[in-house]
């Protein structure tokens, strides 16, 4: 009878607040998963300009999980100044590799992009990548063109597979302070880079509330741009990631950019799938599957 009496006492007091602010009292999702599918066109594009910056736009507004890969390519801001990829910011997970190029912006503000899990990955010359910033500007002094100044990742804690190339980004910036070992597991040279990769010419330093143990590490000029660094110094029986480089702490395999403790429940973010509290490999056959998420019926 009590808790009865208390239902209804709570049932009456929502009613009044209700009633008093006259909103209505609906369940709030804190983070809403939006899944949208990648492309696997490489450098190709198919109509006009305008056809293609349209049709990126309607693919990646309000995504939040990209299942395939994320191809930004052909945007130039010196044809059409009103096109804006700032779109891109709701993104959080990339199944497939990134790929940006032939393109005349001046940031990537892939500001929430964590992890790219590159399962499939992008070849170049037989080597395999997952992130390419390739051709974002003509090297020369023609003021319409701008170039890529920032490569906006402040996020960005793992590629789970491939390496990372850079190639004719002759106004690019601070991508040369970025620890690339903490964010690529493949620690035989985790990044490429190919002619005129960065810039050598940048003047602006990070800001100094980006320095870390004396070292500066960014993605862009703000202080929001500071590059998280996890430790990649793991025991080398660990399979990825550690939460303890002193003991043999190693993260499970299924947990992705980290981890508290040992076990699937512990990780930091699921490399593949979150099924209740655990970290699966794929979700039971009677699950709807919205981005890493296992959802029963
Ligand atoms: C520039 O791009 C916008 C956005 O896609 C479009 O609405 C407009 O028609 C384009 N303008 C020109 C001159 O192509």
């Amino acid at each position: 009878m009590e808790d009865f009496s208390g239902f209804l006492c709570l049932f009456t007091f929502l009613c009044v607040l209700n009633f008093l602010s006259g909103v209505e009292i609906v369940n709030v999702e804190s983070e809403v998963t939006k899944e949208c599918y990648g492309t696997h066109v490489g450098f190709g594009m198919s109509g006009n300009q305008d056809d293609h910056y349209e049709s990126l736009r309607r693919r990646f507004k309000d995504c939040t999980h990209v299942e395939g890969n994320l191809e930004i390519t052909h945007v130039d801001k010196a044809i059409n100044s009103s096109y804006d990829i700032s779109f891109l910011s709701s993104i959080k997970v990339v199944t497939g590799y990134v790929l940006l190029g032939l393109l005349e912006v001046q940031t990537i503000p892939l500001i929430n992009l964590r992890l790219i899990r590159a399962d499939s990955t992008y070849n170049i010359m037989g080597e395999e990548y997952g992130l390419v910033v390739a051709l974002t500007s003509e090297a020369g002094n023609d003021p319409k063109r701008v170039g890529l100044r920032e490569l906006q990742l402040p996020s960005l804690l793992e590629i789970s597979k491939g390496k990372v190339f850079f190639a004719q980004n002759p106004h690019l910036c601070y991508i040369d302070t970025i620890d690339w070992g903490s964010i690529v597991p493949d620690n035989e040279g985790p990044v490429k880079y190919g002619e005129l990769a960065y810039s050598e010419n940048c003047e602006k330093k990070c800001d100094t509330e980006c320095e870390v143990d004396g070292v500066n590490r960014c993605w862009g000029e703000s202080r929001f741009m500071c590059q998280t660094v996890r430790s990649s110094h793991c025991h080398s029986s660990c399979p990825g990631r550690c939460y303890d480089s002193y003991i043999l702490g190693c993260c499970h395999p299924e947990c992705a950019i980290g981890c508290y403790g040992p076990s699937d429940s512990d990780c930091e973010m699921c490399k593949y799938f979150q099924f209740g509290d655990r970290c699966v490999p794929s979700c039971p056959a009677n699950a709807r599957r919205l981005g890493q998420e296992c959802i029963m019926p």
